[in-house]
């Protein structure tokens, strides 16, 4: 993709993840919040945390099933945008649900399992969102940064399993979700058994050469 439809995809990309958070600020300005003002805004900043994650998780199983690749540049503005919906979700939870009443977190996080795999999620977010810029991918090694991203998957895992913990009988919008990053992971799983069987076979071909060399005495001599 050439440079100007690459910018205004990224423009796209900011417009679509920043709306969600100009309409709240707005709805909070005109005293439209509903009538529970921050279980309101703790529940849309969580949408939107989710949403994103699985936005960036879906960007490498589109490559994989439709070969085009231009998309692969948004990994890493849309993995942002998670953390940063995170961050906002996880402060009003800490200064509008529980007004910085730290002993009262700390027994919430350890009393409900939806605010312990919530706390795992961001936990694990941190490491991923630091190591984000280029200087760090250099720094860690391709290899080294490449395993340390896979923990998006497991990301969100625990993310899906919040909303699911948390949401009320009927509601199925967490099971929506859950379908959807269990066809994102079966993509990639079905992505690794094809490599893994591809790298085997060539193994054994090179392995039958080694052999025919081998019959004809040059591997002994
Ligand atoms: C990657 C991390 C996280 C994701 C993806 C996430 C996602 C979500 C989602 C999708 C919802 C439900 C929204 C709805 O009902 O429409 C939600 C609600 C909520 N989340 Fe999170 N969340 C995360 C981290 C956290 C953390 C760290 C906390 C606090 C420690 C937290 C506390 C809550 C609370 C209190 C609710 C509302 C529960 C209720 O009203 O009954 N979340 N979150």
């Amino acid at each position: 993709m050439s440079r100007g439809p690459r910018i205004a995809l990224k423009i796209g990309v900011w417009g679509g993840c920043l709306t969600p958070l100009a309409c709240l600020v707005y709805w909070g300005a005109t005293d439209d919040l509903t009538a529970n003002p921050i279980d309101f805004v703790t529940r849309t900043l969580g949408d939107w945390t989710l949403r994103c994650l699985l936005a960036s998780l879906a960007l490498t199983p589109l490559r994989l099933l439709t070969g085009v690749a231009w998309q692969m540049s948004l990994r890493r503005l849309l993995g942002l945008f998670a953390f940063f919906y995170a961050c906002l979700h996880f402060s009003v939870w800490i200064a509008l649900d529980h007004f910085f009443d730290w002993p009262e977190m700390l027994a919430d996080v350890l009393k409900r399992p939806y605010i312990t795999v919530g706390v795992a999620a961001l936990g694990l977010l941190l490491p991923l969102a630091s190591t984000s810029t280029a200087g760090m991918v250099k720094r860690l090694g391709g290899a080294a940064w490449r395993r340390l991203h896979r923990l998006v998957y497991a990301i969100g895992v625990l993310g899906v399993l919040h909303y699911l913990w948390l949401a009320k009988v009927g509601v199925v919008d967490p099971y929506v979700y859950a379908a959807l990053l269990a066809l994102l992971l079966a993509i990639r799983l079905w992505d690794w058994a094809r490599r893994r069987a591809r790298r085997l076979s060539a193994s054994r071909v090179a392995a039958r050469r080694g052999g025919y060399h081998d019959v004809a005495g040059f591997g002994r001599l």
